[in-house]
């Protein structure tokens, strides 16, 4: 057989592979999962790489700044993806802090956790679940941290709970760049569980209006 006919194996094999331990973890382990593009996708890891030669870590070490990081806070990550911030991030709140690394994709969380222990961080902490049912105690969060995944969340429930797990003096930090900058706001400003504090490009911060 020819190079070319391995490699034909080799794809259709771990698109098979990708399947199955697909309808595994959404049928019979009733975990929850990403749609199955999200997670086809993202088993070939294309984007992570294309990605990080796009966004390198100077830029997402910014961003993270930007978004009000700061040494001793406890994040979430919402939607951290393999973690391309989480690491980051972890390493600009210092031991004092701690991020928590949320995602629905098993393999994401798979990677973070993996990366948390080759790497010695022990402020990570990786959670396999949805945003809109963290598991995470009411309003024990200082700054929540989306970047490039609120698109991809069912956006009601996870603004309500974005509004229980944060402090009162919280930031919710969103960047997103694939919706309309009109749609984005009506959602986020609608739901009338956060206001604008501040915007530079695609980075947006929102405080909790709290009633009383
Ligand atoms: C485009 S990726 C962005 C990843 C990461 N934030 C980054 O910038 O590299 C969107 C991520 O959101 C996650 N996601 C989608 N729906 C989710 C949900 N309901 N709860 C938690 N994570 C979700 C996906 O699994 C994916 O890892």
């Amino acid at each position: 057989m020819e190079t070319r006919h391995w490699v034909l194996i080799g794809v259709v094999a771990l698109l098979l592979a990708a399947i199955i331990s697909y309808l595994i973890l959404k049928y019979a382990c009733r975990k929850p999962v990403a749609n199955i593009w999200n997670y086809l996708f993202c088993i070939f890891f294309f984007w992570t790489w294309i990605f990080n030669i796009y966004e390198t870590p100077k830029k997402r070490r910014e961003r993270l700044k930007k978004a009000g990081v700061k040494e001793g806070q406890v994040i979430v990550d919402l939607g951290c993806g393999p973690g391309r911030f989480v690491f980051l991030a972890a390493r600009l709140l210092g031991p004092q802090g701690k991020v928590y690394a949320l995602d629905i994709h098993p393999l994401h969380t798979a990677i973070v956790a993996a990366r948390a222990a080759i790497g010695g961080h022990k402020n990570v902490s990786v959670m396999h679940a949805d945003c809109c049912a963290t598991q995470l105690a009411d309003e024990a969060i200082d700054l929540i941290f989306i970047n490039d995944a609120f698109h991809e969340f069912d956006k009601i429930g996870c603004l309500k709970e974005a509004a229980r797990i944060l402090k009162a003096d919280g930031i919710l930090a969103i960047y997103e760049h694939e919706m309309k900058e009109a749609k984005f706001l009506d959602i986020v400003e609608g739901a009338k569980l956060f206001t604008l504090m501040e915007k530079e490009k695609r980075l947006y911060k929102f405080r909790p209006l709290r009633e009383g």
